[in-house]
């Protein structure tokens, strides 16, 4: 059974590897260069309150995690939430986005966001399986967003209202 829980500094090591194969896989980020555990660290230690960290973990191991993280710290963005997902490689496409997703939405619901956006790639199908899935609309596509080794690459951006004012 796939247990879905807050993050614990014990899992930093586990969130690290996971992150830096999505680096390597150059399917979810623009970051190409592998981090290490202080930045791992220091990236934790900014997701304190509402901009939660969540993972995915069956008998002990770390299989995936998902965050909030601060999208503008402009306060007419207060209600705003910017997505991450990651899930180890051997085991994409098995239903664990899906699960840190509705878990995810869940605590931001209860945390006085209104709304939750993303960046992916315009090719990270996988990605887009899921969060298309979830409910999230594509809003567009920044063309030449961003360098990745060396080429400018499209950047698609998604949302999904997940509270509705009248
Ligand atoms: C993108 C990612 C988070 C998705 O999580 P996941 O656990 O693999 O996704 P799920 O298994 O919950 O599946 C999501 C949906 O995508 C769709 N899907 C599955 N395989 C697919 C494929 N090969 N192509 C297109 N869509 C696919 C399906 O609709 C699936 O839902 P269903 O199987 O219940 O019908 C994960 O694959 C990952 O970590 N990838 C690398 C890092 C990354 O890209 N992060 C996102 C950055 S924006």
């Amino acid at each position: 059974m796939v247990l879905i829980r807050e993050a614990v500094i014990q899992d930093l090591e586990s969130i690290l590897n996971i992150y830096n194969q999505g680096i390597e896989d150059r399917i979810a980020t623009l970051e190409s260069e592998p981090k290490d555990f202080l930045y791992i660290k220091e990236w934790f230690e900014q997701h304190k309150g509402r901009f939660k960290v969540i993972v995915a973990e069956q008998e002990g191991q770390l299989l995936g995690w998902s965050s909030l993280n601060l999208y503008n710290n402009r306060c007419a963005y207060a209600g705003v939430a910017d997505l991450s997902v990651y899930i180890a490689r051997e085991y994409r496409g098995k239903g664990i986005g899906s699960l840190l997703l509705t878990e995810i939405e869940m605590f931001a619901k209860g945390n006085d966001f209104h709304k939750i956006v993303l960046f992916t790639f315009p090719f990270n199908k996988l990605g887009q399986g899921l969060y298309l899935k979830n409910g999230y609309r594509e809003v567009g596509i920044f063309k030449n967003q961003g360098i990745l080794d060396g080429k400018y690459v499209d950047v698609m951006v998604m949302e999904k209202l997940i509270v509705q004012f009248k």
